[in-house]
Order: structure tokens, then C-alpha cells, then sequence
């Protein structure tokens, strides 16, 4: 059943790499892609699936086209296009990273690289914190965290392996230990974003951007957490990220509806049109997949999470996924900015990304490109 799944995605990526040439998917409210520019935080899930698509059957053609993308990401930076934001991890890690990953290609790391330095420089000494959206002296913004931002920490943990440079990877290690005091409530439900005051970091209080409402738990938010700290739990090898992840987890599996899909918000009142986001499901199915990566045989907490890992994945493949449709995206019924009135009930290129990736690691052990594949690579803390 992955491999029908999975050739049906690579077939619908090379067409709509043959269809759209150099341009990226952006969201509607169409049930299709609009196509535009290298200009968003959403651009790096295509040339992820790209590689993805490469890594599956060797076809030149994908490499060709991640490597034109790679050249463009390369242009972005140079130009400093739209990254005044912390999705430097998203944009870069899985197009630059990914590929010095794949091909070794030592252009692709030292981009890669650049785009960590360019990171970096959203980290306020005197608060504490790397911050999320705008410029340092934005208003709204100054000192505000999400929770989003765990998964753009991998690039940092990367650079400091790659470089022996220690500075990143603390950046890194500090913001994980910030998210999980401040991000994770008491009954490991979780904030989408909270506020610091700029000059000395004391706490302000939590809230929310995409979710039902501040005190809500915005279920791609809890998704981010899971995948995001069983991350930095193999990165850093503190236990304390190994079990902010499996409780993220729990709660997250235990507010499921029948079909094992999450809707938007696990708040949310639950009507006929409430919207499902499909996508915090495909990523939450990758954080389930790291996690029994990271847990030793043996460990009580397997068997739950391979249980809802099969269960995530079935409905996916047999509810959610395009198999077999004429469509551009590859999952159905996603969410993006519900209160925002933006991407409703529709593909969201994250969620064709995890699920493609979800796919490949049960059927090739291809784990994304959020670490090095190489051997002993789990938990090397070298700052
Ligand atoms: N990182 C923004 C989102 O998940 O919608």
C-alpha cells in the first residue's frame, strides 16, 4: 500500500514540475496550487519533495529540478528575499541541506550553512530568544516565539556538527529549553506562541496566531512540538525533549476523532464543516517515526505509538490522500489559517512534504532531512 502511495505522489510531482517549471506552490482556498515565486515561508516543502521524489527512484530529472530550485533558494538569500522570519530551517534545510545530504554537494552545504548564519541573527541576546516574525524592533512581533520554530532548529544543531562551531547548536539547545518551559502548558496541551519582554526576557504570557483562541491547543502547533523536540532529543541526547515529545504525543492521540485525522484545533467546537488539518497529522506521523527511531526496543511506550502510527498513516493513505485523482496536492483536507479565512479544507504543500516523508521512511528508511544519515550521528552533542 506505501509503495502504490508513494508512485503515485512522485508521478503527480513530475507533473507538476513539467507543468509550473521554476515556480512554487502557494496556498488558495481553490482545492489547487496557485504558482508564483521563491517568496513565502512554504517554498522549501517542494524542493523537499523533489529530493524525496530523486531519492525514490534515481530519476536524473528530480535532481536536476532540486538543484535549479537549490539556485534559486541560493538568489533568495543573496537578495534577502522575504526572511525576516524564523523558517530559515524550513526554506533551507530542505532544499540546501538536503542537498548536501543527498549529493554531497559541498555548494549546497555552504548555502546551507549561510542560511544558518542568517538564522542566527534572529537571536536576542538580552531576551533570550530567537524571534519568530519581523524585524527586532517590530512592535506586534519583538518578542514573540512559536512554536513552529522547533523544527527550524535542526539546521542550527546541524551547523554546529558541521562546523565545530559550538554557538548554533547552544542557540539551538536554549530555544528548545525556552519552547518547552514556556510553550508546553501543565496537562501537555500547548501554546502556538508566546511573548517575552524584549529587554530582559521575563515572560509575558502565552497566545495564539492559527488557533481557535489563545488558550486553545492549534493542533499543527502541537504537531511542530512532537516532531520538534524528538529532534532536538536526538541531537542533544537531554531526556528531557525525548518526553515533552511522547507527552505532546499523548495528548495529541488521545483528542483524535474516530478516523485518526486531527481537525484544526482540538478546541474547536466539532461541527459538520469544522475543517480537519490533515497536515498535523502527516507531521505528527514523521514525530511518531523519529520517536521509534530514538526508543530502545523494549520501551513500554512503543507499542502505543506504533499503534497510532498505523492507524494515522491508514487513514491518510485511504481518506485523505489524491491516489489515483487528477489533483496537483498529494493530501486532502488541510488547514492553514482557519480564522484568518485563508487555505480551507485544502492541499497545504507541508502536508504533501510529511506525507511523502512519512511514506519513504516506512518504505525506505528515508528519514527527511532534518539530520545526517551517517552512522553515529544520534546524539552526538559536540557544543
Ligand atoms: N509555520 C506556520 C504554519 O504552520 O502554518
Amino acid at each position: 500500500m506505501w509503495r502504490r502511495a508513494i508512485e503515485d505522489a512522485v508521478g503527480k510531482i513530475r507533473r507538476n514540475l513539467e507543468q509550473h517549471g521554476l515556480t512554487f506552490p502557494h496556498i488558495t482556498n481553490e482545492k489547487r496550487y496557485e504558482w508564483s515565486a521563491n517568496e513565502d515561508w512554504i517554498e522549501g516543502f517542494y524542493t523537499g519533495l523533489v529530493w524525496l521524489s530523486y531519492e525514490y527512484n534515481g530519476d536524473p530529472y528530480f535532481k536536476e529540478q532540486a538543484q535549479l530550485q537549490i539556485g534559486d533558494f541560493k538568489r533568495r538569500l543573496q537578495q534577502r528575499i522575504c526572511l525576516e522570519h524564523h523558517d530559515i530551517g524550513f526554506l533551507y534545510g530542505l532544499s540546501a541541506l538536503a542537498g548536501w545530504i543527498v549529493e554531497r554537494d559541498n555548494d549546497a552545504r555552504e548555502l546551507a550553512m549561510q542560511a544558518a548564519d542568517h538564522l542566527m541573527g534572529r537571536w536576542r541576546s538580552q531576551g533570550g530568544y530567537l524571534q519568530a516574525w519581523g524585524p527586532e524592533n517590530d512592535e506586534q512581533n519583538g518578542g514573540r516565539i512559536i512554536i513552529d520554530c522547533l523544527m527550524n532548529l535542526p539546521l542550527l544543531y546541524w551547523a554546529s556538527q558541521m562546523s565545530g562551531d559550538p554557538s548554533y547548536g547552544e542557540v539551538a539547545y536554549k530555544q528548545a529549553e525556552l519552547s518547552r518551559r514556556f510553550l508546553v502548558r501543565g496537562d501537555d496541551s500547548s501554546y502556538h506562541t508566546f511573548y517575552f519582554q524584549k529587554e530582559n526576557g521575563n515572560p509575558l504570557g502565552g497566545g495564539t496566531h492559527q488557533g481557535y483562541r489563545d488558550g486553545s491547543t492549534w493542533t499543527r502547533g502541537q504537531a511542530w512540538g512532537i516532531y520538534g523536540f524528538a529532534l532536538s532529543y536526538r541531537y542533544t541526547q537531554d531526556p528531557a525533549f525525548l518526553g515533552t515529545s511522547k507527552r505532546l504525543l499523548r495528548y495529541f492521540v488521545d483528542h483524535l476523532p474516530e478516523d485518526h485525522v486531527a481537525y484544526w484545533d482540538f478546541d474547536v467546537p466539532i461541527e459538520e464543516h469544522t475543517s480537519r488539518d490533515s497536515s498535523a497529522s502527516a507531521i505528527t506521523a514523521c514525530g511518531m517515526l523519529e520517536l521509534l527511531e530514538l526508543l530502545p526496543e523494549g520501551d513500554p511506550d512503543r507499542a502505543w505509538i506504533s499503534d497510532s502510527l498505523e492507524r494515522t498513516m491508514q487513514s491518510l493513505v485511504m481518506h485523505y490522500a489524491t491516489i489515483g485523482e487528477e489533483a496537483e496536492g498529494l493530501l486532502k483536507h488541510g488547514s492553514y489559517h482557519v480564522r484568518g479565512n485563508s487555505g480551507l479544507d485544502d492541499y497545504m504543500i507541508w502536508g504533501d512534504y510529511y506525507y511523502l516523508e512519512a511514506l519513504m521512511r516506512l518504505e525506505r528508511s528515508v528519514p527527511g532531512y532534518w539530520y545526517e544519515r551517517k552512522d553515529g550521528i544520534k546524539g552526538i552533542r559536540n557544543f
